[in-house]
Protein backbone atom coordinates (compact mmCIF):
# COMPACT_ATOMS: atom_id res chain seq x y z
CA UNK A 1 0.00 0.00 0.00
CA UNK A 2 1.43 3.54 -0.82
CA UNK A 3 2.73 5.77 2.13
CA UNK A 4 -0.55 8.27 1.53
CA UNK A 5 -2.85 5.20 1.55
CA UNK A 6 -1.51 4.56 5.32
CA UNK A 7 -1.60 7.50 6.09
CA UNK A 8 -5.25 8.20 4.92
CA UNK A 9 -6.18 5.52 7.66
CA UNK A 10 -3.99 7.34 10.47
CA UNK A 11 -5.37 10.81 9.58
CA UNK A 12 -8.82 8.91 9.14
CA UNK A 13 -8.88 7.02 12.79
CA UNK A 14 -7.40 10.56 14.36
CA UNK A 15 -10.10 12.57 12.64
CA UNK A 16 -12.93 9.78 13.41
CA UNK A 17 -11.91 9.42 17.12
CA UNK A 18 -10.38 5.91 16.94
CA UNK A 19 -8.02 4.77 18.80
CA UNK A 20 -5.71 3.32 16.28
CA UNK A 21 -5.95 2.94 12.65
CA UNK A 22 -5.98 -1.09 12.96
CA UNK A 23 -9.90 -0.14 13.45
CA UNK A 24 -10.35 -0.17 9.89
CA UNK A 25 -9.07 -3.40 9.78
CA UNK A 26 -11.42 -5.30 11.86
CA UNK A 27 -14.18 -2.87 9.93
CA UNK A 28 -13.46 -4.33 6.67
CA UNK A 29 -13.22 -7.71 8.06
CA UNK A 30 -16.52 -7.51 9.88
CA UNK A 31 -18.21 -6.29 6.91
CA UNK A 32 -16.55 -8.94 4.79
CA UNK A 33 -17.62 -11.76 6.76
CA UNK A 34 -20.49 -10.61 9.03
CA UNK A 35 -18.46 -11.50 11.85
CA UNK A 36 -20.01 -9.59 14.75
CA UNK A 37 -23.64 -9.03 15.45
CA UNK A 38 -25.68 -7.08 17.59
CA UNK A 39 -25.65 -7.98 21.20
CA UNK A 40 -22.51 -10.27 20.82
CA UNK A 41 -20.59 -11.02 23.75
CA UNK A 42 -17.03 -10.28 22.41
CA UNK A 43 -13.50 -11.24 23.75
CA UNK A 44 -10.42 -9.73 21.92
CA UNK A 45 -6.94 -10.76 22.55
CA UNK A 46 -4.25 -8.58 22.27
CA UNK A 47 -6.40 -5.74 22.01
CA UNK A 48 -4.64 -2.31 23.33
CA UNK A 49 -4.35 0.50 22.03
CA UNK A 50 -8.50 -0.31 21.71
CA UNK A 51 -9.30 0.50 18.40
CA UNK A 52 -10.87 -2.63 17.80
CA UNK A 53 -12.72 -2.82 20.87
CA UNK A 54 -14.24 0.42 19.99
CA UNK A 55 -15.57 -1.00 16.72
CA UNK A 56 -16.83 -4.47 17.99
CA UNK A 57 -18.87 -1.99 20.81
CA UNK A 58 -20.33 -0.33 18.12
CA UNK A 59 -21.51 -3.54 15.58
CA UNK A 60 -22.00 -5.77 19.19
CA UNK A 61 -23.39 -2.84 21.71
CA UNK A 62 -23.37 -6.26 24.33
CA UNK A 63 -20.62 -7.66 26.34
CA UNK A 64 -17.14 -6.70 25.29
CA UNK A 65 -13.87 -7.62 26.93
CA UNK A 66 -10.67 -6.36 25.88
CA UNK A 67 -7.39 -8.40 27.25
CA UNK A 68 -3.48 -7.19 26.74
CA UNK A 69 -0.27 -7.13 28.57
CA UNK A 70 -0.19 -3.50 28.29
CA UNK A 71 -2.78 -1.07 29.35
CA UNK A 72 -6.46 -0.27 27.32
CA UNK A 73 -7.48 3.25 26.54
CA UNK A 74 -11.36 3.25 28.57
CA UNK A 75 -13.95 2.91 26.42
CA UNK A 76 -17.54 3.36 27.49
CA UNK A 77 -19.16 0.03 28.07
CA UNK A 78 -15.75 -2.33 27.40
CA UNK A 79 -14.49 -4.43 30.36
CA UNK A 80 -10.65 -5.00 30.83
CA UNK A 81 -8.19 -7.37 31.86
CA UNK A 82 -4.07 -6.59 31.72
CA UNK A 83 -2.81 -10.02 31.25
CA UNK A 84 -0.97 -12.39 28.56
CA UNK A 85 -3.19 -14.44 26.43
CA UNK A 86 -0.59 -17.28 26.75
CA UNK A 87 -0.85 -18.10 30.41
CA UNK A 88 -4.04 -20.23 31.39
CA UNK A 89 -4.95 -17.92 34.22
CA UNK A 90 -5.98 -15.49 32.11
CA UNK A 91 -8.17 -17.97 30.44
CA UNK A 92 -9.77 -18.04 33.92
CA UNK A 93 -9.89 -14.51 34.39
CA UNK A 94 -11.68 -14.03 30.85
CA UNK A 95 -14.13 -17.38 32.11
CA UNK A 96 -15.28 -15.17 35.17
CA UNK A 97 -16.34 -12.25 32.97
CA UNK A 98 -18.15 -13.53 30.35
CA UNK A 99 -21.87 -15.33 30.21
CA UNK A 100 -21.62 -19.15 31.06
CA UNK A 101 -22.96 -20.49 28.06
CA UNK A 102 -20.06 -18.58 26.21
CA UNK A 103 -18.67 -15.37 24.16
CA UNK A 104 -19.93 -15.13 20.30
CA UNK A 105 -16.97 -13.38 19.12
CA UNK A 106 -13.41 -14.47 19.66
CA UNK A 107 -10.97 -11.99 17.86
CA UNK A 108 -7.07 -11.38 18.03
CA UNK A 109 -4.69 -8.93 16.70
CA UNK A 110 -1.98 -9.69 19.14
CA UNK A 111 1.46 -8.81 17.69
CA UNK A 112 5.03 -9.93 19.07
CA UNK A 113 7.50 -7.49 19.24
CA UNK A 114 8.81 -7.36 15.57
CA UNK A 115 12.93 -8.19 16.23
CA UNK A 116 13.65 -8.25 12.53
CA UNK A 117 14.15 -11.89 12.10
CA UNK A 118 11.36 -13.14 9.87
CA UNK A 119 11.41 -16.87 10.74
CA UNK A 120 11.32 -15.99 14.28
CA UNK A 121 8.40 -13.47 14.56
CA UNK A 122 6.58 -16.06 12.45
CA UNK A 123 7.24 -18.34 15.06
CA UNK A 124 5.88 -15.87 18.28
CA UNK A 125 3.08 -14.65 16.01
CA UNK A 126 2.03 -18.44 15.39
CA UNK A 127 2.44 -19.00 19.14
CA UNK A 128 0.18 -15.88 19.87
CA UNK A 129 -2.62 -17.38 17.44
CA UNK A 130 -2.29 -20.74 18.84
CA UNK A 131 -3.25 -19.37 22.26
CA UNK A 132 -6.00 -17.47 20.60
CA UNK A 133 -7.31 -20.85 18.87
CA UNK A 134 -7.14 -22.67 22.33
CA UNK A 135 -8.60 -19.35 24.14
CA UNK A 136 -11.43 -19.76 21.24
CA UNK A 137 -12.05 -23.63 21.58
CA UNK A 138 -12.79 -22.93 25.43
CA UNK A 139 -15.03 -20.01 25.03
CA UNK A 140 -17.01 -20.10 21.80
CA UNK A 141 -20.56 -21.04 21.71
CA UNK A 142 -21.12 -23.27 19.33
CA UNK A 143 -21.50 -21.15 16.00
CA UNK A 144 -19.25 -18.95 17.08
CA UNK A 145 -16.77 -16.74 14.73
CA UNK A 146 -12.71 -15.84 15.02
CA UNK A 147 -10.61 -13.87 13.23
CA UNK A 148 -6.67 -13.76 14.06
CA UNK A 149 -3.62 -12.16 12.90
CA UNK A 150 -0.78 -13.69 11.66
CA UNK A 151 2.81 -13.57 10.44
CA UNK A 152 2.95 -15.80 7.09
CA UNK A 153 5.82 -18.48 7.14
CA UNK A 154 6.16 -21.87 6.75
CA UNK A 155 3.91 -22.82 10.01
CA UNK A 156 0.82 -20.62 8.54
CA UNK A 157 -0.44 -23.76 6.43
CA UNK A 158 -0.70 -26.08 9.37
CA UNK A 159 -2.38 -22.90 11.74
CA UNK A 160 -5.17 -22.58 8.84
CA UNK A 161 -5.96 -26.49 8.75
CA UNK A 162 -5.99 -26.61 12.48
CA UNK A 163 -8.88 -23.36 12.11
CA UNK A 164 -10.42 -25.60 9.57
CA UNK A 165 -10.82 -28.18 11.94
CA UNK A 166 -13.03 -26.46 14.07
CA UNK A 167 -14.88 -23.96 11.93
CA UNK A 168 -17.77 -25.05 9.33
CA UNK A 169 -15.72 -22.14 7.26
CA UNK A 170 -12.71 -20.76 7.17
CA UNK A 171 -10.30 -18.20 4.61
CA UNK A 172 -7.25 -16.03 4.93
CA UNK A 173 -8.00 -13.02 4.31
CA UNK A 174 -6.32 -9.32 3.61
CA UNK A 175 -7.77 -6.27 4.60
CA UNK A 176 -7.32 -3.36 2.30
CA UNK A 177 -6.18 -1.06 5.56
CA UNK A 178 -3.20 -3.28 6.60
CA UNK A 179 -0.21 -2.07 5.72
CA UNK A 180 1.88 -3.71 2.39
CA UNK A 181 3.68 -5.26 2.04
CA UNK A 182 2.99 -6.24 4.97
CA UNK A 183 3.41 -10.16 6.07
CA UNK A 184 0.57 -10.33 8.67
CA UNK A 185 -3.21 -11.91 7.06
CA UNK A 186 -6.24 -12.61 9.38
CA UNK A 187 -7.27 -15.98 9.16
CA UNK A 188 -11.30 -16.18 9.94
CA UNK A 189 -13.08 -19.15 11.59
CA UNK A 190 -16.84 -18.72 11.12
CA UNK A 191 -19.44 -21.45 13.09
CA UNK A 192 -17.07 -22.85 15.24
CA UNK A 193 -18.55 -26.72 16.07
CA UNK A 194 -16.54 -29.23 18.53
CA UNK A 195 -14.69 -30.85 15.53
CA UNK A 196 -15.76 -34.10 16.17
CA UNK A 197 -16.27 -35.05 13.37
CA UNK A 198 -14.46 -34.36 9.64
CA UNK A 199 -16.24 -33.55 6.55
CA UNK A 200 -16.26 -36.24 3.80
CA UNK A 201 -14.76 -38.82 6.27
CA UNK A 202 -16.01 -41.79 6.87
CA UNK A 203 -16.73 -43.59 10.50
CA UNK A 204 -19.13 -47.06 11.61
CA UNK A 205 -21.53 -45.57 13.53
CA UNK A 206 -24.33 -47.41 15.68
CA UNK A 207 -27.72 -46.19 14.68
CA UNK A 208 -29.23 -45.32 18.75
CA UNK A 209 -32.65 -43.58 18.06
CA UNK A 210 -35.03 -42.90 15.66
CA UNK A 211 -35.74 -38.90 15.29
CA UNK A 212 -39.29 -37.45 15.37
CA UNK A 213 -38.40 -37.05 11.50
CA UNK A 214 -37.64 -40.52 10.73
CA UNK A 215 -33.59 -40.25 10.54
CA UNK A 216 -31.69 -42.07 12.47
CA UNK A 217 -29.44 -40.93 15.19
CA UNK A 218 -25.63 -42.07 15.59
CA UNK A 219 -22.94 -40.58 18.23
CA UNK A 220 -19.65 -39.82 17.11
CA UNK A 221 -17.17 -38.04 20.13
CA UNK A 222 -20.36 -36.99 21.35
CA UNK A 223 -21.76 -35.32 18.49
CA UNK A 224 -24.82 -35.88 16.66
CA UNK A 225 -25.37 -37.43 13.45
CA UNK A 226 -28.60 -37.39 11.76
CA UNK A 227 -28.32 -40.35 8.56
CA UNK A 228 -31.78 -41.48 6.45
CA UNK A 229 -33.25 -44.81 6.00
CA UNK A 230 -31.67 -46.82 8.81
CA UNK A 231 -32.75 -48.93 11.73
CA UNK A 232 -32.41 -48.48 15.80
CA UNK A 233 -29.54 -50.73 16.53
CA UNK A 234 -28.25 -51.20 13.19
CA UNK A 235 -24.30 -50.64 12.88
CA UNK A 236 -23.11 -49.37 9.61
CA UNK A 237 -20.66 -47.41 7.86
CA UNK A 238 -21.50 -43.36 6.93
CA UNK A 239 -20.12 -40.75 4.89
CA UNK A 240 -20.55 -36.90 6.82
CA UNK A 241 -21.85 -34.94 4.12
CA UNK A 242 -22.82 -31.69 6.27
CA UNK A 243 -21.82 -30.16 9.08
CA UNK A 244 -23.91 -27.67 11.13
CA UNK A 245 -22.43 -26.50 14.57
CA UNK A 246 -24.68 -28.73 16.97
CA UNK A 247 -25.17 -31.99 14.79
CA UNK A 248 -24.40 -33.32 11.35
CA UNK A 249 -25.54 -35.24 8.31
CA UNK A 250 -24.06 -38.57 7.51
CA UNK A 251 -24.82 -41.17 3.90
CA UNK A 252 -24.64 -44.62 4.27
CA UNK A 253 -21.82 -45.64 2.14
C1 LIG B 1 -1.31 -4.43 16.83
S1 LIG B 1 -1.61 -4.28 18.54
C2 LIG B 1 -3.38 -4.46 18.65
C3 LIG B 1 -4.12 -3.28 18.13
C4 LIG B 1 -5.59 -3.35 18.46
N1 LIG B 1 -6.27 -4.32 17.66
C5 LIG B 1 -6.25 -2.00 18.22
O1 LIG B 1 -7.08 -1.89 17.31
O2 LIG B 1 -5.98 -1.06 18.97
C6 LIG B 1 -1.01 -5.78 19.20
C7 LIG B 1 -1.15 -5.94 20.69
O3 LIG B 1 -0.85 -7.29 21.05
C8 LIG B 1 -0.42 -7.24 22.41
N2 LIG B 1 0.21 -8.50 22.81
C9 LIG B 1 1.33 -9.06 22.32
N3 LIG B 1 1.61 -10.19 22.98
C10 LIG B 1 0.61 -10.38 23.89
C11 LIG B 1 0.33 -11.37 24.86
N4 LIG B 1 1.13 -12.44 25.01
N5 LIG B 1 -0.77 -11.25 25.64
C12 LIG B 1 -1.58 -10.16 25.50
N6 LIG B 1 -1.36 -9.19 24.60
C13 LIG B 1 -0.28 -9.30 23.79
C14 LIG B 1 0.53 -6.05 22.40
O4 LIG B 1 0.75 -5.58 23.72
C15 LIG B 1 -0.22 -5.06 21.51
O5 LIG B 1 -0.95 -4.16 22.29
Amino acid sequence: MPRDRRDYFYRKAKKEGYFSRAAYKLKQISEKFILIKKGDTVVDLGAAPGGWLQVAKELSGGKVLGVDILKIGEIDGVETIKGDIRLAATMDRIRALIPKDGADVVLCDAAPNLSGNWSYDHGRSIDLATSALECAQKILKPGGNFAVKVFQGDMFLDFLNRVHRVFIKSQAFSPAASRDPSAEIYVIGKQFFSGAVVLNREYVVTIEDIGANGDGIAKINDFVVFVKAVTKGETLRIKIRYIKPTFAFGDRV
